[in-house]
């Protein structure tokens, strides 16, 4: 038997909100926040995602993980608090956990809430001498830090290159953020991807099996369920795009026909090939990784990248 620890909900409700969907929907372009993805449907298909060939991002970032998780064990230290941003399948943590010495504490911080309580059981069952403590909440919004040890040093881990969704105007208004949650004395672990051939990019946004298009197209089927709405999927393509200016890959839903869907009590109406823009993925180099570090008021300790230098991962001090 596992208890499931308390998961504490967060003021931001992470759901679909009405006024938030609609606000997108209304908008030219029309958008959808890429939250949204991950209910349990959607938190399925990413981990089908996370397995696929041509999605090298989670396999790069396990090689550095496991290359060099002692190092990064000696770097953040004895009995430190790890607060991860976007915990999903809960998978990484476990090398971190395994390799920290005595860590002290777990934050897993998700939006997808069934995800985030069986991952905190599970966690809480393997590691009895930490301290777990879930918070479902959308980080990106503000949430509240629930007690942690006082005296640890946190350690926050966001990993997976999930900072690429925000602009990075925004990034590194969310790094300042962060580097408020783990004061000056604590350290942020971060992914990111790396600028790279585009067509290795919009392969690994545009699969072979589709199970890309179908992770964005659930984001339609989540509005049907969650808000009565009346879209039909079919009737909307997957695009990925590689905007290089921007540099960023952009997944959008393209309506194949003139078409007008009913959401929640508001009509919207969609021209052929007028899109729905659902993701923002930002690639970065190493010019603009020194930016994001400097503009969030971190320091860069380490950077590691893959083997085919398609990954990074750098720890990072207040
Ligand atoms: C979880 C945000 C890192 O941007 O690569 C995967 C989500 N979107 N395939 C990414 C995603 C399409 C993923 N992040």
């Amino acid at each position: 038997m596992t208890t499931a620890p308390d998961v504490v909900l967060s003021e931001s409700a992470p759901a679909a909100t009405r006024d938030s969907v609609l606000r997108g929907l209304r908008g030219k372009p029309r958008t959808l926040s890429p939250t949204l993805f991950y209910d349990e449907v959607g938190s399925a298909l990413f981990e089908r995602i996370t397995t696929l060939e041509e999605y090298y991002l989670t396999r790069a970032e396990l090689e550095i993980l496991r290359a060099h998780v002692h190092e990064i064990a000696t770097l953040a230290g004895p009995r430190c608090a790890l607060i991860e941003y976007g915990s999903g399948s809960g998978t990484k943590v476990r090398l971190l956990l395994d390799a920290l010495q005595s860590p002290a504490a777990y934050t897993p911080i998700d939006v997808s809430t069934a995800q985030l309580a069986r991952v905190a059981a599970e966690i809480a069952a393997d590691y009895p001498a930490v301290a777990v403590r879930p918070v479902n909440a959308d980080y990106s919004a503000s949430f509240e830090v629930p007690d942690l040890p006082t005296r640890a040093r946190r350690v926050a881990f966001f990993p997976g290159s999930t900072i690429g969704n925000f602009h990075p105007t925004e990034a590194a208004a969310f790094l300042r953020r962060v580097r408020r949650v783990v004061a000056s004395d604590g350290a942020l672990i971060l992914g990111v991807d790396r600028r790279k051939d585009p067509r290795a990019l919009l392969a690994a946004y545009d699969d072979s099996e589709g199970v890309t298009a179908a992770f964005n197209r659930n984001i339609l089927a989540r509005l049907n369920r969650e808000m009565g709405a009346s879209f039909d999927p079919a009737q909307f393509r997957h695009r990925a795009e590689w905007n290089d200016a921007e540099s960023r890959i952009e997944m959008h839903l393209e309506s194949t026909e003139p078409q007008t869907v009913r959401v929640s009590g508001e009509s919207i109406s969609f021209e052929r090939g007028e899109s729905i823009w659902t993701e923002s993925s930002y690639k970065y180099d190493r010019e603009r990784l020194d930016r994001l570090i400097e503009e969030g008021g971190f320091q860069l300790a380490r950077l590691w990248t893959d083997s085919a230098e398609r990954f990074w991962v750098a720890f990072l001090t207040g």
